[in-house]
């Protein structure tokens, strides 16, 4: 049951709001001074507090203030006399929720300020709840999988979160789970009391890339109306994950080397050196050591960043992950979308193992999820899976001599180019429904 706590001295407003919000089949209690009301809040943890603005000890803002430090979940409505209005105005600045005016003239108000309340509450609670789920997520046995280089990855992971590596380097094509292993590595070391902070070098221009990373002083530059904290800051302590790294412009790249070498920068504009303890987890879907030979890359950098390198393989090169994976999606997705579907038939599991997955664990958990909204019956079988899978090899159109790996190609092929019509030419959305970046979209055209 929903829980009030009234403060206020007034005996015939605390039977008042008694009376009308046990009728709210809420569980109300009552106290007239400003102590009285601290201490009830402690003991009970309600879910929303009524609070008198004049109390006979303590002035009720003073109360709010003490309220909300000890309670941030806990809701709170101030009341009011008549004429209070700027008192009102504070409150609300200090975190209360609602104001209502003595006397309730309409009792329907105070009924829905106190609902409304009660699902700012709720709201609340769950934010929390999710929060502290994601925070679990991202351990390092979350990370699903029975191949070898799954199991090596998740001890590596337990290993080096704990470790005092500065900077690591995750390689992997899009979707194999960079992210995934980034946050890992963040959330099972010291570091998850402090910031994860990411920035995507690819979505961002090269000005834009130095003040957002290493902040601005204010009036460094038209924009910069006032002083700005960046990233590599904010993170103090914690850890910053680059992402797409290969992506930074040539500029950013020379200015973030002195940046990762001394752990040393200063904002765009400043002229003191600011020191940080930042853990920098830089990712890339292309292989680094290429875009160096190619001059694309700093030779440097490179060196820099690849201290202690990560890969990841991509997902067909590990088919013992693929099932269990598949199994992990299907429970995920079921508890998400109310389905009891049981597993895949064989001749499924067959094709799931046999397909090339250039989305890498992305395109299967999409697939996975689609399956399951969509699916109706108990088992998954051939035929609820889509074009690549449910085309029967044996009489692909375009079948080559080469054997199944090149059909595979082929049914691949036709795949992403029906996909890109059913999408009505947007290459975007398609490759959204593949679950593939639109990268790896433009290369597989281009490969053809
Ligand atoms: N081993 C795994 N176990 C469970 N979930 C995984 C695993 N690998 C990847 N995933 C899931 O697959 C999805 C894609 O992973 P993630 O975003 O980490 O990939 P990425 O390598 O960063 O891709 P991109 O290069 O496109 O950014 C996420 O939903 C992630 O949780
Ligand atoms: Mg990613």
């Amino acid at each position: 049951m929903d829980s009030v706590l009234v403060v206020d001295d007034e005996r015939n407003i605390r039977a008042l709001l008694t009376r009308v919000l046990t009728e709210e089949q809420l569980d109300v209690h009552t106290v007239g001074t400003g102590t009285e009301g601290l201490e009830s809040a402690a003991d009970l943890d309600p879910d929303v507090v009524l609070l008198d603005i004049r109390l006979p000890d303590i002035d009720g803002l003073e109360v709010l203030r003490a309220l909300k430090g000890r309670h941030p979940e806990t809701a709170v409505i101030m009341i009011t006399a008549f004429g209070q209005i700027e008192n009102a105005v504070l409150a609300m600045r200090s975190g209360a929720t609602d104001y209502l005016e003595k006397p309730f003239e309409h009792l329907d108000k105070l009924r829905l300020a106190v609902r409304r309340a009660l699902d700012e509450v709720r709201a609340r609670r769950e934010i929390h709840r999710l929060r502290t789920l994601q925070e679990g997520q991202y351990r390092a046995d979350q990370i699903i999988g029975e191949s070898d280089s799954t199991r090596r990855l998740r001890t590596m992971i337990s290993q080096l979160a704990r470790s005092e590596a500065q900077t690591i380097l995750v390689q992997g094509e899009s979707g194999t789970g960079k992210e995934l292993v980034a946050k890992g590595l963040h959330y099972e070391s010291p570091r998850r009391q402090f910031p994860f902070m990411e920035i995507n070098c690819a979505a961002i221009t090269e000005t834009l890339f130095e003040s957002e990373l290493f902040g601005h002083e204010k009036g460094a530059f038209t924009d910069a109306r006032t002083t700005k904290k960046g990233l590599m800051e904010l993170a103090d302590r914690g850890t910053l994950f680059l992402d797409e790294v290969t992506e930074m412009s040539s500029g950013s790249q020379a200015k973030f080397l002195r940046c990762i070498q001394e752990r040393v920068f200063r904002r765009v504009g400043g002229t003191r050196d600011i020191k940080v303890d930042v853990r920098v987890i830089a990712a890339t879907n292309r292989p680094l050591e290429a875009q160096v030979k190619d001059g694309k890359f700093r030779e440097d950098l490179f060196y820099r960043l690849n201290v202690i390198p990560i890969v990841i393989p991509p997902l067909r090169e590990r088919q013992e992950d693929i099932l269990p994976l598949a199994r992990h999606f299907l429970l995920e997705s079921n508890t998400r979308f109310h389905k009891t579907i049981r597993g895949f038939g064989p001749q499924t599991e067959k094709l799931l193992l046999s397909y090339r997955w250039p989305g890498n664990v992305r395109e299967l958990k999409n697939l996975i999820e689609r399956l399951v909204i969509l699916g109706a019956s108990e088992l998954i079988e051939p035929g609820d899976l889509p074009p690549p899978f449910s085309a029967p090899l044996e009489s692909a159109p375009r079948r080559s001599p080469a054997g199944d790996a090149q059909s595979l190609a082929d049914v691949e092929r036709d795949y992403i180019l029906e996909t890109i019509q059913r999408a009505n030419g947007n290459k975007s959305k398609a490759a959204k429904i593949l679950g593939i970046s639109r990268q790896t979209l433009r290369k597989k055209l281009e490969e053809r």
